[in-house]
């Protein structure tokens, strides 16, 4: 079963509460939030403040997608805020296996982000220890991309591995995805799709019919 991930980066901020309500009554199991330093990718956006605000609202998942860099000084906050996944871009900081026992200590699952200059064979050292991989199919930073078709590779070659290994981490996808880029991830196994622009831009009569058209 494919998991939605709603990416708020796309939301109307304005009405942020009734945009995860909708999302939330509509079936969407994650609640995707990017967290942007200006530094690591060029854009800037949300921070814990926003986690503490979601957390009373939904009891779906709250997905953190870290584009930051260092890593390890933020985690802490972002866990006190309510976070249920805490994924980063282990090219962004020294020491990733200490993040990865930082984020699992404190009873929050981990997932590493693989940004489109990052082979997989860079970070296979870290896929017994962690829960989620992001593939991402657009460069980190901005809303509203085109998906790359080149990235498609990692997510086989991560579900060969998963298999190979007898693995349990998810395969989530994040960038450019809509009805027929979905359907190529679910097509080749991942198991979560984050979808922002695809889903919040479409009007709120539509939501629902985007979410399940990504299944
Ligand atoms: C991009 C972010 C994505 C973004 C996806 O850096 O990581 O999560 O919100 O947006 P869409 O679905 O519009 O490509
Ligand atoms: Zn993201």
């Amino acid at each position: 079963m494919i998991k939605i991930a709603p990416s708020i980066l796309a939301a109307d901020l304005m009405n942020m509460k009734e945009e995860i309500e909708l999302v939330d009554n509509f079936g969407a199991e994650y609640i995707h939030i990017d967290v942007m330093d200006g530094h690591y990718v060029e854009n800037i956006a949300f921070g814990p403040n926003i986690v503490k605000s979601l957390r009373p609202i939904t009891k779906k998942i709250l997905d953190v997608h870290l584009m930051i860099t260092p890593v390890s000084k933020y985690i802490d906050a972002f866990i006190k805020a309510g976070t249920d996944i805490i994924s980063f871009h282990p090219d962004a900081d020294k020491n990733s296996k200490d993040i990865i026992k930082q984020i699992k200590s404190n009873n929050c699952k981990v997932g590493i982000a693989v940004h489109p200059k990052i082979n997989i064979s860079d970070i296979e050292i870290f896929l017994d220890d962690i829960d989620c991989v992001i593939v991402m199919t657009v460069v980190p930073g901005f809303g509203g991309q085109k998906f790359m078709h080149s990235e498609v590779n990692k997510i086989i070659e991560l579900n060969n591995i998963k298999k190979q290994k007898n693995l349990k981490f998810e395969i989530e996808v994040d960038g450019g995805i809509n009805h027929e880029t979905g359907k190529i991830c679910r097509d080749n196994n991942a198991n979560v799709l984050v979808a922002g622009s695809y889903i919040f831009s479409s009007g709120k009569e539509n939501y629902k019919k985007m979410i399940n058209s990504l299944r």
